[in-house]
């Protein structure tokens, strides 16, 4: 049997509302497919707006195997590119991010301009035609402060999703937002142990003490109506024209909700009040809660009053990701006057170590002899219920399908 097979065969006999099976945790030649099949074709978190301010400006992202590289041109536009060296394929830019202004391979110094044309190719020969090695694009599409990539030839539709999201962050204005800070934290971890984290807070009373300060941490279903103060918030937004709702769940890729905070909590903070005094863009006074969105499967992202947390988790490799955390603030906000910055940071800063931590030991378990897939709980996991659903049908697609499979055996 080949590994696609095999891996089709584990899907099919998965149990629903089940942890999955021990080798779609750890397996090398599995996290190859799920790679081609889902990270090559899904738009993917890569990071922010605010990060590229100026022509030049650029950052890389791991995908895998893969790197991308995301930068502002000299007209404003930002592009992407496989960061890929035309000549003998070079990596462009180690670097997580940095401004240049020009794309310059160290290996035979060929050179780009920050549109991915190739200026540059000394030494080669005098036919040589440099209009056939501009570097090789990548989609882009940009969502408020969000930048994301696509790595496939024909990606999917992003408009909808892109349209859903616009009114419920139309005062925050965080496309002319300003990036306060950005940190990454490598994970020993699969990717859907990550995912599989950030999508129940049945851990958060325990894991996160400094997040459960502010954050409501019991999900129970029916979720999010059961959840105390949503009624009383969404009256609020009402009132104020602000958007509020549920756009729905979460396997139709993405899931975008306004969701209470703790009673008398107005921000995602140590002590509940907002860590910048200058409000996001038009954002009115009041407490309107958080706007709670993910992108499945590479981001998960809240939204309060004074800042933006964005969250990126990108595969690195079988029991490798990368998460990185980006706080946005007002365009206007000064640190040291508007915000403390180890005030505005700290309750994710700290929540994504101790995440780190969870995962890392949640694989370490997964991987060992007594690991058996468990049950999760119908009442506080079905995030990760609806994004396992959603994991599994993706890759059963990929594979072919139950169906197909029998015909191509029999
Ligand atoms: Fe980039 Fe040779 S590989 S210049
Ligand atoms: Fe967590």
């Amino acid at each position: 049997m080949n590994v696609h097979s095999e891996m089709a065969e584990l899907l099919d006999g998965r149990q629903k509302f089940f942890t999955l099976p021990q080798r779609l945790y750890n397996d090398p030649a599995f996290f190859a497919i799920e790679i081609d099949g889902i990270f090559k074709r899904r738009w993917l978190f890569a990071g922010v707006v605010a990060q590229i301010p100026k022509p030049g400006d650029f950052f890389t992202v791991p995908v895998g195997p893969s790197s991308i590289l995301v930068v502002r041109d000299r007209s404003g536009e930002i592009r992407a590119f496989h960061n890929t060296c035309r000549h003998r394929g070079s990596t462009l830019c180690e670097a997580e991010q940095g401004r240049v202004s020009s794309i310059v391979c160290p290996y035979h110094l060929w050179t780009y301009d920050l549109t991915g044309k190739l200026r540059s190719a000394k030494g080669m020969h005098d036919d040589f035609d440099r209009s056939e090695y501009s570097l090789l694009p990548v989609h882009i599409e940009t969502a408020g402060s969000t930048i994301y990539v696509c790595l496939a030839d024909d990606p999917p539709d992003f408009s909808v999703f892109k349209a859903t999201l616009a009114p419920y962050l139309a005062s925050h204005e965080l496309e002319k937002g300003k990036l306060a800070h950005i940190v990454h934290v490598p994970v020993a971890g699969n990717w859907k142990l990550v995912v599989e984290n950030s999508r129940e807070c049945f851990h958060c009373p325990t894991g996160h003490p400094e997040l459960a300060r502010s954050f409501i941490t019991v999900y129970r279903q029916p979720y999010p109506q059961s959840m105390k103060g949503l009624e009383a918030l969404w009256q609020r937004c009402a009132a104020a024209g602000m958007t509020y709702g549920d756009s729905g769940r979460q396997d139709s890729g993405y899931r975008i909700e306004r969701l209470p905070l703790r009673p008398g909590c107005r921000s995602i903070t140590m002590d509940g009040i907002p860590a910048v005094t200058r409000r996001l863009g038009q954002v009115p006074d009041g407490d309107f809660g958080t706007i709670a969105w993910s992108y499945t499967p590479t981001s998960f992202n809240q939204v309060v009053s004074d800042y933006a947390f964005h969250a990126r988790m990108l595969p690195i490799g079988p029991e490798q990701s990368l998460l990185s955390g980006y706080w946005i603030v007002d365009a206007d906000a000064v640190e040291g006057r508007d915000y403390n910055l180890a005030n505005l940071i700290k309750v994710w800063d700290e929540t994504n170590l101790q995440d780190r931590d969870l995962i890392e030991r949640n694989q370490r378990g997964v991987n060992s002899a007594g690991y058996r897939p468990g049950p999760y709980s119908q009442e506080s996991e079905m995030g990760v219920v609806n994004f396992v659903d959603w994991y599994c049908e993706m890759m059963s697609k990929y594979l072919g399908g139950p169906e197909r499979r029998v015909l191509r055996t029999a």
